[in-house]
């Protein structure tokens, strides 16, 4: 049966650490300096109001602080894009996130481009992702970075490794494939357009699948010994969580695996709150 990886305790060590990152610039500071994330929120969807406050409540734990701008799903672009602006230009915010999705009359990728590059704590900016692509990062994508310490934390070999992502959104699939690349494991991204998921599957060490279609990744699919990082959640109708890989099956094959809960989520918050001590870090060193 495979490990199962405990996301929780290894975010926990994180934020541990950012804790201590975050007291030191205080006393360097002479007490004057506290990290600062402006959240947006767009809206009202119900998962993201949740997202954010859980972002909120472990920033909060560590010292930083944070402010949620709570916005109309009415606003346009334009003023969403100047709003940004005004938190670009102030100087006592460091981190910027706008939780996505938004509304579907803006445009998240004009939005993300808004944000400025050395704010970026979600790593999602096409500048970001260039000097990520470029193997020379400054701010990485949460989720995707996430996956990697949970796959390094399990010893996951990636060295001539076959892995293949499912799903290739700007948030996950897409940077992390370009992490896997730079971990020098041999990359297939597959996407709707993949005609035979099974069989190469089948020939992965490494799964990393976010897709959010409950189960779609088949538990015998799964080569004997993979490590499988299932970042996908669907909720069902009976309310109960459900990732893109079978578990229960997918366990049976795998040597490493994560479950929905406790598995990837926390990684996520751990990973942006590092991003937002390193940016504020910077600024402080400019000061
Ligand atoms: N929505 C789901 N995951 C994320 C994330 O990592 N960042 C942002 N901004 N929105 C999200």
């Amino acid at each position: 049966m495979a490990i199962v990886l405990d996301g929780k305790t290894l975010a926990q060590d994180t934020l541990v650490q950012l804790k201590q990152s975050v007291a030191q610039l205080y006393s360097d500071s002479d007490q004057t300096f506290i990290p600062r994330l402006a959240v947006v929120l767009v809206g009202d969807d119900p998962a993201s109001h949740l997202y954010v406050k859980n972002k909120q409540r472990h920033a909060k734990e560590i010292g930083i602080d944070t402010v949620c701008h709570r916005v109309d799903a009415m606003i346009t672009q334009e003023e969403l894009i100047a709003f940004i602006e005004t938190l670009n230009d102030d100087k006592d915010i460091h981190g910027i996130l706008v939780q996505l999705p938004v509304p579907k009359h803006i445009d998240a990728q004009r939005v993300i481009r808004a944000i400025r590059p050395d704010k970026d704590v979600d790593g999602l900016h096409p500048h970001n992702v260039g000097l990520l692509a470029w193997g020379n990062p400054t701010f990485i994508a949460a989720t995707p970075q996430g996956v990697m310490r949970l796959l390094e934390f399990a010893d996951c070999p990636f060295e001539g490794a076959r892995a293949v992502v499912v799903g290739r959104s700007i948030l996950v699939g897409l940077p992390m494939t370009l992490l896997l690349g730079a971990h020098n494991a041999t990359v297939t991204l597959c996407h709707s357009y993949t005609s035979n998921l099974p069989e190469i599957i089948a020939q992965a060490d490494i799964v990393v699948t976010a897709v959010g279609q409950p189960e779609i990744i088949q538990g015998h699919w799964i080569k004997q010994g993979a490590y499988v990082i299932d970042v996908g959640i669907s909720r069902q109708p009976n309310g109960h969580l459900i990732g893109d890989v079978a578990f229960e099956e997918a366990s049976t094959h795998a040597q490493v695996i994560t479950s929905v809960i406790g598995g990837v989520g926390p990684m996520t918050v751990a990973c942006m709150l590092e991003n937002t001590v390193k940016a504020a870090t910077a600024f402080y060193e400019k000061l």
